[in-house]
């Protein structure tokens, strides 16, 4: 699979080879996954998701949308860091190694995220040849070991699996053996079920609601991390009205829980992910989509949906309750398409 312009640059600033591939030290499975390609990795992801709980689905599409591989590669083989992240205009925390734990913290799976990251780091270990099994096949059989053990519905353990395998590609055996021991950073309900029922909100009963506000929870596992949309009202509109500040946790945050700038599509800050309720925002138009495409910040396959699970909120506008997650980072991945104008629908 090829590469895009922004990121290709990069990949040739060592002689366009991926030495990593012959590091002495990685496992075999290691060195297998080095192998694989973006292509492969979203290949698999398709194979699996039909797999996946419904409390979770969306929430792996969003973390590999989050975390792509390309990212990781720019920021790996680029022999000046300070100008990939310069080139790319990375603003925020894009390196996943410095944020492992947090980073899946919205996936209800991470209840089991301690379980997972040692149950990949001795299948790693293992050092078996991976033969002629695709990378979804791995992914399987790792969660139907894991279900077993922990005695619990292998679809609920198959997305955080699979993050748990992307992570060993992007950090390493021995930055996922290290943080191995760390408690789950997880607050969020211990059943899947419950999981559903809170992200259903109040449902019809939103679109009668006398005032017409709506609520927008950013973090599920924290009961205040929400605000009011009105009915209408674009989700960083909306964001901007919120009077806490979120600054110390995030400097990006300036105004309300969701990073904003050009409140136009223009600029990237405000790309998020939609865990639940992505019915109730308005569907993506054909100007949101280029700007996604622009930022790189979908795969392809979400690009043909009207209701993706990566939004940019200055173009999403709110209709009833909804669950997003904000991206610890924002930038320019692909850039291969001029500034368009908001042209308005498909
Ligand atoms: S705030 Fe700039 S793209 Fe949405």
């Amino acid at each position: 699979m090829g590469y895009p312009q922004r990121i290709a640059h990069f990949l040739v600033g060592r002689g366009g080879r991926n030495s990593e591939n012959m590091a002495a030290d990685k496992t075999v499975f290691e060195t297998y996954l080095h192998r694989l390609d973006e292509g492969d990795w979203a290949e698999a992801l398709d194979r699996i998701l039909p797999r996946i709980h419904p409390a979770d689905s969306r929430a792996t599409r969003i973390w590999f949308a989050f975390w792509p591989l390309k990212l990781r590669l720019a920021l790996d083989r680029a022999p000046d860091p300070a100008q990939v992240l310069k080139e790319l205009q990375l603003d925020g925390k894009p390196r996943l190694e410095e944020q492992i734990d947090a980073s899946v913290a919205f996936l209800f799976g991470s209840n089991y995220w301690p379980e997972v990251k040692q149950a990949v780091a001795a299948y790693a270990e293992e050092s078996s040849d991976p033969g002629e099994a695709g990378l979804d096949a791995h992914i399987l059989k790792l969660a139907g070991r894991l279900a077993g053990r922990l005695q619990v519905e292998q679809p609920l353990l198959t997305g955080i699996v699979a993050v748990g395998v992307m992570v060993l590609r992007q950090v390493g055996l021995s930055s996922l053996a290290a943080c191995a021991r760390e408690p789950s950073p997880n607050g969020r309900p211990k059943s899947a079920a419950e999981v559903l029922k809170l992200r259903k909100g109040r449902g019809w009963k939103s679109l009668i609601w006398k005032s017409k506000k709506y609520r927008v929870t950013f973090d599920e596992s924290i009961p205040e991390s929400c605000y009011e949309a009105l009915d209408g009202q674009d989700l960083s509109m909306a964001s901007g009205n919120d009077p806490r500040d979120f600054r110390e946790s995030d400097p990006r945050r300036v105004a309300g829980p969701v990073p904003v700038q050009c409140r136009s599509g223009a600029c990237g800050y405000c790309w998020i992910g939609v865990l639940a309720g992505e019915q109730n925002l308005s569907e993506m138009t054909a100007f949101e989509r280029r700007r996604l495409e622009y930022f790189g910040y979908a795969p392809p396959a979400e690009f043909a949906l009207k209701h993706p699970a990566v939004r940019l909120a200055c173009q999403s506008k709110c209709y009833g309750d909804v669950s997003i997650v904000v991206p610890p980072w924002n930038g320019v991945l692909e850039g291969r398409s001029p500034v368009a104008s908001s042209d308005g629908g498909d």
